[in-house]
């Protein structure tokens, strides 16, 4: 059988960049194809044919990237900037904003709701989407972020996906690290309970090969998860995803 095409939606980001990479590493059991924003994104990854360039908020720009999709991972996210003039020897906090048309509603929402709605309509048989812990309280911290209310509109396409009649796995991770994969033990859990424990962050690397190992395993299919992990050194390090996936009670 021929392995399955698979499209990376932020394929130009930190954890998208890491999970284009590590389907393509696996040839034999994937077919991957990325989307990114703009051309310096797809130079970024390679420039390569397999690469579309597009705009989730534009649907008809993301359409030609679906055709003939299998599965998707949306790693996309309306990202913060911050506002100039911080400095760090002052102390206090940066501030930061959105960009006009680039806040959370526009991107986490809308452009999330464009490619279900478009990997929906190429027939895409699962979806893989990257949101976050936080999303239970309406008035975490990082909702007031640039007054975006980015976990609240996360949480909106979570619901659609969830709710759009086709196989998906919701992935919220914890803070994200820069550092190296699969030397953690992968904690799962619901409802934001980890937020509650020392346990809640987790590097970018292994939240991308989370999304990969999501694809393999059907204990995965109509779940949604928080993930963290142990720090380095405590515990054994994840090898057996089926094993970590069979943990999986929560429909959303
Ligand atoms: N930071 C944390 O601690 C944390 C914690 C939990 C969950 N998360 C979530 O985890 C996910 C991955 O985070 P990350 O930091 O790896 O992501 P990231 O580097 O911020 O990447 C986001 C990607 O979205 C793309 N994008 C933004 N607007 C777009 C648009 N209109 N059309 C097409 N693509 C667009 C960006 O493209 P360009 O590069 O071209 O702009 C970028 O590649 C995100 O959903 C994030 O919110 C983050």
């Amino acid at each position: 059988m021929a392995p399955p095409t698979v499209l990376i939606t932020g394929a130009g980001g930190r954890t998208g960049q890491i999970v284009f990479m590590k389907l393509k590493e696996r040839s034999d059991q994937f077919v991957a194809r990325g989307l990114v924003r703009t051309e310096e994104s797809k130079e970024k990854i390679g420039g390569a044919a397999d690469v579309y360039v597009g705009d989730i908020r534009d649907v008809g720009s993301i359409v030609p990237a679906f055709e003939g999709m299998d599965a998707l991972i949306i790693l996309t996210s309306a990202v913060p900037k911050m506002k100039p003039g911080f400095d760090p020897t002052q102390g206090g906090r940066p501030e930061f904003y959105f960009e006009d048309g680039a806040y959370p509603e526009q991107v986490d929402w809308i452009g999330q709701k464009n490619q279900i709605d478009a990997a929906k309509a190429a027939g895409v048989k699962h979806i893989v989407l990257v949101g976050s812990m936080g999303g239970t309280n309406p008035s975490h911290p990082l909702n007031r972020l640039g007054n975006g209310n980015i976990l609240v509109w996360k949480r909106k396409s979570e619901q659609y996906l969830a709710d759009s009649g086709v196989p998906y796995t919701i992935i919220r991770p914890g803070g994200l690290l820069d550092q190296e994969g699969g030397l953690r033990e992968l904690i799962v859990g619901k409802d934001d309970e980890l937020l509650q424990t020392e346990t809640r962050s987790i590097p970018r690397a292994d939240v991308a090969e989370a999304c990969v190992q999501a694809l393999l395993f059907e204990e995965t299919k109509c779940r949604a998860f928080d993930l963290a992990s142990k720090p380095e050194g405590m515990g054994t390090p994840t090898k057996d995803f089926k094993a970590l996936f069979s943990q999986l009670i929560a429909r959303f």
